[in-house]
């Protein structure tokens, strides 16, 4: 099967309803926590995707045992350091940023060495983040440069920390708070603002966790060893997934979307304020609690007249992952768009900052790269007539997903490389974009 998609017709005048795609940090959290709980948990609507699959592989060779079944993923805990594995094991956490430094928390009261190793893109991503806290709790270990492979030593001298989280990443934060989990004593985390799915699954648990929300940061105190029974738990939609359909249905003439079951997680819903800002009609409705964590249906319809946007710092964490959507429905705004803050795109599967700028200079829209800054000048009349080539951005899920969208928003003739990337996050992405009409080979 061919690796690239092909894309020469803009979609028009859908109205369509479609499911999320089940979110991926809730179904790789809910396989860590249920592998640490005791006995036996079943989650439901798990991803079935690389990333997903990958954390049950990897929880398999630390001695769990799990089976999926069409319906359900069962897993059978082992209690807090209860992982049993040989010493020198390796993990490959292949394309996930999440489950490489979600694992890490894990594994900090072994006296063994586990050697975690992952695909080109994921050697590229600093561990220095998650280094710096695991020595403080006084684990060892040892790298390259931060970079993987790292070897891990755990040890049974733990002693609990406090720790300012500066970067507003939920890995380092939920890395921190699993090693908090295995850690006697009390462990303190400022943290600037990330989502917090970590925080309500503990809560979810009853772990003993106090949360103290400020503006920019939150207080976090976790008390360690407390052992948590197994627990069943439903997975809600991805918005990450969700947002590709929210900006197709927002930049295709005459179009309707309705997309169910998505967590709204107030962490997670940055895109939908920004989009509500730059003038997209988004309804959110059916509001429900799903395990702690919050599912409504979403509707979004055509947008004709966006305005550009001056984009508040308040948004990094709440929108980290849409960003290179965002800047699609900025290049057809009415005005300059203005962002910073954005020096964690860089850290991504690919340079996100980077690939996304070039992606819309190809496509003919000014953008201005600085550091940690964009500033994108919108074209309301953007309409594209000529062929583009798309390819060489580390296979980024993300970036793929925003290269299909312009294609089939702006015309023109797009031959997009790498469409694998989607397996990591969303296999079914392109089945669906059928779904709703559109013409891919
Ligand atoms: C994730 C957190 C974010 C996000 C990633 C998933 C998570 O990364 O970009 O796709 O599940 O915790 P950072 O925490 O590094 O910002």
């Amino acid at each position: 099967m061919s690796n690239y998609v092909l894309i020469k017709k803009k979609l028009l005048n859908f109205n369509k309803i479609i499911k999320a795609n089940p979110d991926k940090s809730l179904s790789i959290r809910w396989a860590i926590m249920a592998a640490q709980a005791i006995g036996k948990s079943k989650g439901y609507n798990i991803l079935n995707s690389e990333d997903v699959n990958c954390t049950l592989k990897l929880l398999k060779k630390l001695g769990v045992k799990l089976k999926k079944t069409k319906n359900y993923c069962e897993i059978e805990g082992l209690g807090l350091n209860g992982f049993n594995f040989k010493n020198n094991v390796e993990l490959n956490c292949e394309n996930s940023g999440t489950l490489a430094r979600l694992i890490c928390g894990t594994l900090v009261k072994s006296n063994k060495t586990v050697i975690l190793k992952g695909d080109a893109s994921l050697s590229k991503r600093d561990f220095s983040r998650v280094i710096k806290p695991l020595n403080l709790f006084g684990v060892k270990v040892l790298s390259n440069s931060n970079r993987m492979p790292i070897k891990i030593k755990g040890t049974n001298f733990l002693k609990p920390i406090k720790f300012d989280e500066v970067l507003g990443s939920a890995q380092v934060k939920s890395c921190i708070m699993l090693a908090a989990l295995n850690t006697p004593g009390i462990t303190k985390i400022k943290a600037a603002k990330s989502r917090d799915h970590s925080e309500l699954m503990f809560k979810y648990l009853k772990i003993p966790i106090k949360i103290n929300k400020g503006n920019k940061f939150d207080l976090i105190e976790i008390k360690g060893l407390t052992q948590y029974k197994s627990f069943n738990y439903k997975i809600p939609g991805d918005i990450s997934s969700s947002a590709p359909f929210i900006c197709l249905a927002a930049l295709s003439k005459n179009s309707r979307i309705l997309i169910k079951n998505v967590n709204v997680n107030s962490s997670r819903t940055g895109i939908i304020d920004i989009l509500k800002k730059m003038n997209v009609k988004i309804i959110i409705k059916n509001k429900r609690n799903y395990n702690g964590e919050y599912v409504a249906d979403i509707i979004v319809e055509s947008c004709n007249s966006l305005k550009a946007i001056k984009c508040d710092e308040k948004y990094t964490s709440r929108a980290i992952d849409e960003f290179p959507l965002i800047f699609l429905i900025c290049a057809r705004a009415n005005g300059i768009s203005y962002f910073n803050n954005l020096s964690e795109l860089r850290q991504k599967e690919s340079d996100r900052l980077k690939i996304t700028s070039n992606f819309l200079k190809m496509i003919g829209i000014k953008v201005e790269e600085k550091f940690d800054s964009l500033k994108i000048y919108g074209n309301p009349k953007l309409e594209l007539n000529k062929k583009y080539i798309f390819k060489n951005y580390l296979k980024d899920h993300r970036i793929f997903m925003m290269a299909c969208i312009a294609a089939l928003t702006f015309g023109g003739k797009f031959l997009i490389h790498d469409k694998d990337s989607i397996k990591t996050s969303f296999p079914g992405f392109i089945k669906i974009l059928k779904k709703i009409g559109a013409k891919i080979n």
